[in-house]
């Protein structure tokens, strides 16, 4: 990955960090957006999902270093967890995933713009296409 993409990530995620509401906000909308993720979060403890969603953006960060190791590296667990043998989450939910994320993002990072809207969803497709090519081999 490019690292003027990856830096201007990695500023854009410290600036909306500033913002205590920042997952609350991400969580509330992505609740919002269907039904279906309602369902898979009906017994979640959000402190701790907040937590983790947090630091899963930092390996995000640090698989888009190696794009051929990097991501078995640091999200293999993550995407076991989400595969279809476990929290079962497909494509379409991906989806929803990244347009409340990205919608979040807009709201809280007050440098937002389309160079920060696309390191976004490039960082985030690292994630998001390694998680989906495990979602039947895990
Ligand atoms: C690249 C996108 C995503 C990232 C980085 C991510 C991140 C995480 C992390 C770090 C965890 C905690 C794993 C653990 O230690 O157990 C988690 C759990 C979970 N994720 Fe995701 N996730 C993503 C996409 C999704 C999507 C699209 C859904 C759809 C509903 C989803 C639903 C869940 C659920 C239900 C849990 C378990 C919550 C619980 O323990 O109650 N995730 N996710």
């Amino acid at each position: 990955m490019d690292e003027k993409v990856i830096a201007t990530f990695d500023q854009s995620l410290h600036r909306c960090d500033n913002n205590p509401q920042f997952l609350d906000l991400f969580y509330e909308r992505f609740l919002d957006s269907s039904p279906k993720v309602k369902e898979k979060f009906k017994n979640t403890d959000f402190n701790k999902q907040k937590r983790l969603l947090r630091a899963s953006f930092y390996l995000i960060l640090l698989a888009s270093e190696d794009p051929e190791k990097g991501p078995e590296r640091y999200l293999g667990y993550l995407a076991a967890r989400h595969s279809a043998s476990d929290l079962d989450i497909g494509s379409e939910l991906y989806d929803l995933w990244l347009d409340s994320l990205l919608a979040t993002v807009k709201e809280c990072d007050p440098d937002y713009g389309p160079e920060v809207e696309q390191a976004w969803e490039q960082m985030m497709e690292i994630g998001i296409d390694y998680m989906l090519r495990r979602y039947h081999h895990s």
